[in-house]
């Protein structure tokens, strides 16, 4: 079955097939990137990735079965999850492993919306936090040229694969096995700056990094599932401001140093009320970036269902002790229990009632502003009232 890979009609015809599914998207493609799509091929980078069966992730190879299962995969406009737990696909054992997503290749549409953000042009110099597989920096190498190319990733199993499969391709930038926030070669400087692994605040060394006119991308996300993409541009007073891509995107975090994500502590026999809203408002990803602007930084999400079947949402703000379970009841209404300082549930309320009053705004309609101090998103009405949050 291999020699599916063999097949370079077949190879064309798969390039020319995930380009189109790209461009029919929300995506309309330039020609540089129809052409780096065309020509870059998905596969030398993720030779095994793994599939989901039930709870269980499955390492998944060309020479496993279905060879044109497996090729249709690579070239379908999805993401491929190449490390869970730490553990790469390329390493797990055929029985697979259970846990979370650590390091997946973006869906090939994602990746083309934030590349023509960052309108990359022969010549950049271009530094990505997150090298995952490679198959970003391999698009950046297209489009800049390899030798303006800095990829770094946290892993070093990712870092060492994604270099071999570049070199692999005739790509050779630097690849770098660090932390993206912290580990920014020194004295460099960037005219392009991308990451894809969030953060909840775009880091001080990016926007110091970055030269005067030049772009960051940068996806900016807190637990809550709506993130966004900010698209930025560094003045000379060393601020960046900037949009709000369209492009709902919940990449998973940029890990720094070895930070445990705090647990939320059980909530029972506390004050109770009834909820105006069910913990699955925030299935909505429009509202769920704009909640996100109303809730503290360090807010954990984590939901399910409860014992009687019914859906559960708590929130823990692990910086004041602050925790709530909102959960529905079988007469279709929801219930908040609530412990700690605050009602956490109530800005939520809050929240969607000024979404609902502004009818319901698109995350493209914010702007936002990044000094070294902090990070501003802002609204502005159609009447001029203007709204900010500031973290
Ligand atoms: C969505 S994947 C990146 C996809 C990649 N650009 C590609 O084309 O395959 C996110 C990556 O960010 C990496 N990562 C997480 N925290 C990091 C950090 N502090 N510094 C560098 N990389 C980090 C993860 O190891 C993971 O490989």
């Amino acid at each position: 079955m291999t020699n599916i890979l063999d097949d370079e009609q077949r190879l064309i015809r798969a390039h020319v097939s995930l380009t189109q599914q790209i461009d029919r998207g929300s995506v309309v493609l330039s020609a540089q990137l129809v052409e780096a799509f065309l020509n870059i091929p998905r596969h030398p980078f993720v030779p095994v990735f793994y599939r989901r069966e039930g709870e269980r992730f499955l390492p998944w190879r060309i020479t496993d079965g279905d060879g044109e299962a497996w090729f249709d995969a690579v070239y379908t406009d999805d993401s491929l999850l190449t490390e869970v737990n730490g553990v790469h696909a390329e390493r797990a054992d055929p029985g697979g492993v259970t846990g979370v997503p650590t390091s997946s290749s973006t869906a090939p549409s994602l990746m083309a919306d934030m590349l023509d953000a960052l309108d990359v042009n022969e010549g950049d110099e271009v530094y990505e936090a997150g090298a995952g597989s490679g198959y970003n920096a391999a698009m950046l190498c297209h489009l800049a040229g390899d030798k303006h190319v800095t990829t770094v990733d946290r892993s070093e199993t990712l870092s060492a694969l994604a270099r071999e499969r570049l070199n692999g391709l005739g790509f050779y930038p630097l690849v770098l096995h660090g932390d993206g926030a912290r580990d920014v070669p020194s004295a460099a400087t960037y005219d392009r700056i991308i990451a894809t692994a969030s953060v909840r605040r775009v880091p001080p060394l990016w926007l110091e990094r970055c030269r005067t006119g030049g772009i960051l991308v940068v996806p900016v996300k807190g637990t809550l599932a709506g993130g966004m993409i900010a698209r930025l541009t560094k003045l000379p007073d060393g601020t960046a401001v900037g949009r709000i891509l369209h492009t709902p995107a919940a990449f998973m975090p940029l890990k720094s140093g070895d930070e445990d994500e705090a647990q939320v502590p059980e909530i029972r026999d506390c004050p109770c009320r009834d909820a105006e809203l069910s913990g699955r408002v925030l299935d909505d990803w429009t509202f769920s970036f704009f909640a996100q602007l109303h809730m503290p930084h360090g807010l954990i999400r984590t939901y399910g269902r409860s014992d009687g079947g019914l859906h559960v949402t708590t929130l823990y703000d692990p910086a004041d002790g602050s925790a709530a379970r909102v959960e529905d009841t079988p007469e279709g209404t929801s219930r908040v229990m609530y412990n700690g300082p605050r009602d956490l549930w109530a800005p939520m309320e809050a929240a969607h009632q000024l979404w609902r009053r502004l009818n319901r705004p698109r995350r493209e309609w914010f702007s936002i502003e990044v000094t070294p101090a902090e990070q501003t998103v802002t609204y502005t009405e159609p009447n001029g009232q203007i709204h900010r949050w500031t973290r």
